[in-house]
């Protein structure tokens, strides 16, 4: 207790257009307000290519980068901050396996996707990716707050 909350880690999720375009925008936020993560930015947008090709900058060289592409600029999506104790590590947990052959049931990709290719939702995979997301994505910044449960969901 008695942390402010900018020194809490912070995580960047995206609601990929699929998860927007079949309506789990709400089960999917539902979650990680659940979990005791804290929203920092909500915002849905469409980017463009050129957009996305930075956002994916590492994954240039993989064979599914254009079909990657595609896919993220094929609807809006919903740019997330979220913020807690862990947040990157157990968003990563709560998203399941890149693979939703791969993922558990109880986690997002688990419970609501088949395929790779439309696997619904993103999250920075490190620390140090999630920082560069967040300032791809929220140049604006993000909102100081803090919920008055926090006393509730930390010590
Ligand atoms: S890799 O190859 O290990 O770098 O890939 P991985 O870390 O598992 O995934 C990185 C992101 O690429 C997406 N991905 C794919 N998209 C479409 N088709 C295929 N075959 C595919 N394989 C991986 C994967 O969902 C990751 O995207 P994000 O948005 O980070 O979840």
């Amino acid at each position: 207790s008695g942390r402010l909350s900018s020194a809490m880690e912070q995580t960047f999720i995206m609601i990929k257009p699929d998860g927007a375009q079949r309506c789990l925008v709400g089960e999917i936020i539902s979650r990680f307000e659940k979990k005791g993560f804290s929203l920092r930015g909500l915002k849905l947008v469409s980017v463009d290519s050129a957009f996305a090709e930075k956002h994916y900058a590492d994954l240039s060289a993989k064979p599914f980068f254009n079909g990657l592409v595609e896919y993220i600029i094929s609807g809006p999506v919903v740019a997330m901050v979220w913020e807690g104790k862990g947040v990157v590590k157990t968003g990563r947990t709560i998203i399941g396996a890149t693979n939703p052959a791969d993922s558990a049931p109880g986690t997002i990709r688990g419970d609501f996707a088949v395929d790779i290719g439309r696997n619904v939702i993103h999250g920075s995979d490190s620390v140090e990716s999630a920082r560069k997301e967040i300032a791809l994505w929220f140049p604006e910044g993000v909102v100081e707050w803090q919920s008055s449960l926090r006393p509730w969901i930390y010590e």
